[in-house]
């Protein structure tokens, strides 16, 4: 038996959670307040059977771990060690004894290495001598330098590696940590001539590097071509993109103390406003908020504030972003910077309006509300249309009837429409998710005409994009041959997908809508964000979901098939032999079809 299994079968997990959580029996069941989300009747279920919890409210759930885990806010190691002391279970193979442990443990090692070697180059040598100057330039303090462990790297192909050689470190080594690139003669560095920004994880291990170009443009072997402004370590053992937030490291006591935690763009944005004592400040480096950082963030404060240089609302990526964020209990709000600069610049002109603004941070939902009326005329009809639909939905979260109260009247002031239109829009949007394709698919966001099949193929393709998506894109293309899409935009989606998954390790969204053709992306955004929050960390409620979804699409697609042929049969113009065809293909697919529906 694996220690895990030896923790599970020792403790309960009623016992577990009753020292925190008041549980009553309720059938085979115990039901409580969720710890997880304010709530006044209990929907928070635990199952001594299935020795799970699950909130019925909020959608948290799972096993023993995740309880402790969410409750305690700590990871799955922490987690393991404290449940392992309770039941008596020394643990065999420590987290750290694994050979992949090992490896990440070097590659930790390798890189920490690195970090001094470019923050060497960078305060004491004399190749780092305008890449100081550029940060001087832009108002970085000599104190910033060696916080935030600033470096440089060097303008050669091969300064890094033959400096860890020297070490005792391989190629392949270096390689799987993402700081050299393999080429047709040997390995060479993956960094030149850049600011180099360290990036760790909360613990203060280093991670993996940006690299940052900078003025005067570095003069080497790339002369001529255009450089990417940053360059990020590839993902490896210990670089996971969505999973790191700059800085949090020097910066979650900050966060922790303030309860309050500042979501910034870029490096450049944390160190300035760092400087202006401003310090409860992490960046995402350009992307959304993922599932992954909500998690982390939760552990020190439940206050998000965006500062942001664009706007979330209009941003399929960020408001996806925000809803996991909302999903795990934040509260959020919203700043609007002064005179549309972004932190960086607003820190150094004048960091007395870079904190006010900061103050002032608007609730989410003003934010949204107000960057639709920026983005729609509300003079119009069609405005107000446009207002309402982007709005109505992020109503229809809210939970608390006095602020939902206010936000209708809002609303309804805005369009100059009566609070009752309002309040019956909202209440048809609430009561839509019982007449959708599944018990659980919820309505399509925005309006769309479309047939059950299309309907149907849509909701598989958000399964597989929110889901595990490259497990998922496997079990699709056994369950289904893609060529079998009836739905254009759905086939060119999980086609191009096919193309992007074999290149990632990870699937992130934001990187494959941007391999998307631009007339692609309203049908990926309708099934990246349809709302199946509901059971998206629930597998068995997924799988469930799973099976149905492609059943519904086989058979819709076989008798859309069918429906095709039978009027072919009609066309008196066929010859024989063609009349044979369909009616040999027609009995084929009544056969699938039959079997299809008998497998259930
Ligand atoms: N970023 C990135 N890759 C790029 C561009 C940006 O990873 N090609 C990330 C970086 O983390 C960067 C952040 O997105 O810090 C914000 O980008 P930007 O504002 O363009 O970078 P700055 O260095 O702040 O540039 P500027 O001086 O123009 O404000
Ligand atoms: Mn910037």
């Amino acid at each position: 038996m694996s220690d895990i299994e030896e923790i599970k079968s020792r403790l309960s997990i009623v016992d577990i959670v009753g020292e925190r959580v008041t549980l009553k029996k309720a059938g085979r069941n115990f039901k409580g307040l969720c710890p997880f989300h304010t709530e006044k009747t209990p929907s928070f279920i635990v199952s001594p059977d299935r020795q799970t919890f699950h909130c019925f409210g909020c959608g948290k759930g799972g096993s023993i771990f995740d309880f402790v885990m969410l409750f305690d806010h700590v990871d799955f190691p922490e987690a393991l060690e404290t449940l392992a002391e309770r039941a008596g279970v020394k643990l065999e193979r420590r987290p750290t004894d694994t050979p992949e442990a090992k490896l990440r443990q070097k590659i930790l090692e390798v890189n920490h290495l690195t970090s001094e070697y470019y923050h060497y180059l960078l305060t004491k040598h004399k190749v780092g001598e305008h890449a100081r100057r550029y940060l001087k330039g832009r108002g970085v303090s000599d104190k910033s330098i060696e916080t935030f462990s600033l470096g440089y790297s060097p303008n050669d192909w091969d300064g890094l590696s033959t400096y860890l050689r020297k070490k005792g470190y391989e190629d392949r080594l270096l390689e799987t940590a993402g700081l050299v690139i393999p080429g047709s003669r040997g390995v060479y560095d993956r960094f030149r001539g850049r600011v180099m920004f360290t990036l760790k994880d909360h613990r203060g291990n280093v991670v993996g590097f940006s690299g940052r170009v900078f003025d005067p443009p570095s003069h080497n072997a790339s002369e001529g071509q255009v450089q990417a402004k940053y360059i990020n370590t590839s993902e490896t053992p210990v670089y996971i993109k969505g999973k790191v937030l700059y800085a949090l490291d020097v910066t979650k006591d900050a966060i922790q103390k303030a309860n309050e935690v500042i979501v910034m763009e870029g490096e450049l944005d944390v160190i300035s406003s760092f400087q202006a004592g401003i310090s409860n400040v992490v960046a995402i480096k350009g992307s959304a908020v993922t599932e992954d950082h909500a998690r982390l963030l939760r552990r020190f404060t439940e206050r998000l504030v965006f500062a942001l240089d664009s706007d979330l609302a209009g941003d399929a990526a960020a408001r996806r972003g925000i809803e996991i964020a909302e999903k795990n209990g934040f509260d959020m709000r919203v700043v609007t910077m002064p005179s549309g600069k972004d932190p960086d610049e607003a820190a150094r002109e004048n960091p007395g309006l870079l904190k006010k603004a900061v103050k002032d941070a608007a609730p989410i939902y003003d934010y949204f509300l107000s960057s639709a009326v920026k983005r729609f005329d509300v003079a119009t009809s069609f405005g107000k249309k446009k207002i309402s639909e982007e709005f109505l939905p992020v109503l229809a979260k809210i939970e608390n009837p006095i602020v939902l109260g206010h936000y209708v009247r809002e609303l309804a002031t805005m369009l100059s429409l009566s609070e009752d239109s309002v309040q019956d829009a909202l209440t048809k949007l609430r009561s839509s998710k019982g007449r959708s394709l599944t018990e659980a698919a919820p309505d399509l966001p925005g309006e769309a005409k479309l047939t059950r099949l299309e309907r149907a193929e849509l909701y598989l393709l958000s399964l597989v994009l929110q889901g595990k998506t490259v497990k998922l894109f496997e079990d699709l293309c056994i369950a289904i041959p893609l060529t079998n899409f009836h739905y254009l935009p759905v086939k060119a989606i999980t086609e191009r997908l096919g193309k992007f998954l074999p290149d990632h390790k990870t699937f992130l969204a934001k990187d494959f809508a941007d391999t998307l053709p631009p007339e692609l992306l309203p049908v990926f955004d309708q099934a990246f964000l349809w709302d199946i929050s509901s059971f998206l960390e629930d597998d068995e409620r997924f799988s469930r979901e799973w099976g149905k979804a492609t059943y519904e699409v086989k058979r819709l697609g076989l008798r859309g098939r069918m429906e095709d042929i039978a009027a072919k049969l009609h066309d008196s113009t066929l010859t024989n032999d063609q009349y044979s065809t369909l009616q040999e293909e027609m009995r084929e697919l009544t056969t699938a079809l039959s079997s299809l529906e008998k497998g259930r």
